[in-house]
């Protein structure tokens, strides 16, 4: 009896000590990003980490490490595929080495409304980019809005695209992008997003495009003398993560993130384009860049300029996806 009873004991003794390993075993979630706090994907970002952390404490603890503090823009995607962050949400420009057919949410013009984005981002076309992520080890989660963009510059006040004529023009490093500012006759310089203040402080770039939450946020408007309220093309996020990561969490941890984020999605949509109008009003309050509004007439006349750019690429992004993301954004109203 008595040695049973010293067995039982050591035994007990290995179940507690393991479940007290289990209890201390916190799975911490990286989430890195390139942009400043105070933008849709920032605050985003952050409320994510505040629920999930709350939710899961003690199982789950979500790191948030913005404005390129841990990785800038290309090496987090090379980062989160080595698993030494788990969690990003990079604009779409940045897949373009590991899906080049993520370049067709770049396209200019490709949607009219956020509305008629979030049917493509949402539909067919979100889904089918996602799947393509998986074979480089990523899992696609969800798609954040950032907004429309608009165009700065030093030299002079752009109203029409041949404005941009001999320009240097700072772009993220996508082929659609590419191509639209070569047709304007500008030179593109592809750049990371946290040197572009350097370089247009220093005169490397003449100008760049990005939702006004990205220009105010990251200063350029102290050193951009034009902005130009264009919304020639939409800027949003895929939110990611390490596959093998994702797929190995618990099925009721990974449910909670699922559940999180949904939340979270609907809430970055509802406020992405007040941060945007936000911003503006204080560009117009730093009082130091001319602003210019095209007006219905002058849109009409870009979109029939940039619209080639759509012909040019087709065979990069696949006319299946192409079309995919013309019926998708026909079928909503503005
Ligand atoms: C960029 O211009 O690189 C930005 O779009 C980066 C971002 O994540 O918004």
């Amino acid at each position: 009896m008595h040695k049973y009873f010293i067995t039982g004991l050591i035994i007990l003794g290995f179940i507690f000590h393991a479940a007290e390993d289990v209890s201390y075993s916190e799975t911490v979630i990286k989430f890195s990003h390139v942009v400043a706090p105070d933008t849709p994907k920032g605050q985003a970002v952050e409320m994510f980490a505040r629920i999930v952390n709350q939710k899961l404490k003690g199982r789950v603890r979500v790191e948030v490490y913005p404005n390129s503090k841990l990785y800038r823009d290309r090496e987090e995607i090379e980062a989160l595929q080595i698993n030494a962050v788990q969690m990003l949400a990079p604009s779409f420009a940045k897949f373009t080495e590991w899906v080049p057919e993520y370049q067709l949410l770049d396209f200019p013009y490709l949607a009219n409304s956020y509305r008629q984005m979030h049917a493509i981002l949402d539909g067919y076309v979100g889904q089918a980019l996602f799947k393509k992520l998986e074979s480089q080890g990523i899992k696609g989660l969800a798609y954040w809005d950032n907004g429309f963009k608009s165009i700065s510059t030093n030299k002079k006040l752009i109203k029409a695209p041949r404005d941009m004529s001999g320009m240097r023009m700072r772009i993220q490093a996508s082929k659609a992008l590419d191509a639209q500012f070569k047709l304007a006759g500008a030179i593109p310089v592809p750049m990371a997003f946290s040197e572009v203040y350097k370089a247009l402080q220093q005169g490397v770039v003449d100008g760049t495009e990005n939702p006004i939450s990205n220009l105010y946020t990251q200063r350029m408007h102290e050193v951009q003398k034009y902005l130009t309220i264009s919304d020639h093309g939409y800027l949003g996020y895929a939110v990611i993560a390490n596959r093998k990561f994702w797929d190995g969490l618990s099925p009721d941890i990974r449910k909670v993130l699922e559940d999180v984020l949904k939340e979270v999605t609907k809430w970055e949509r509802e406020i992405s384009d007040d941060l945007n109008k936000r911003d503006l009003e204080s560009v117009k309050k730093y009082g130091k860049t001319q602003i210019y509004y095209l007006t219905q007439k002058e849109k009409d006349e870009w979109k029939r300029f940039f619209i080639p750019v759509h012909k040019q690429l087709e065979n990069i992004v696949t006319k299946e996806l192409l079309n995919a993301a013309y019926k998708a954004a026909a079928g909503v109203k503005r």
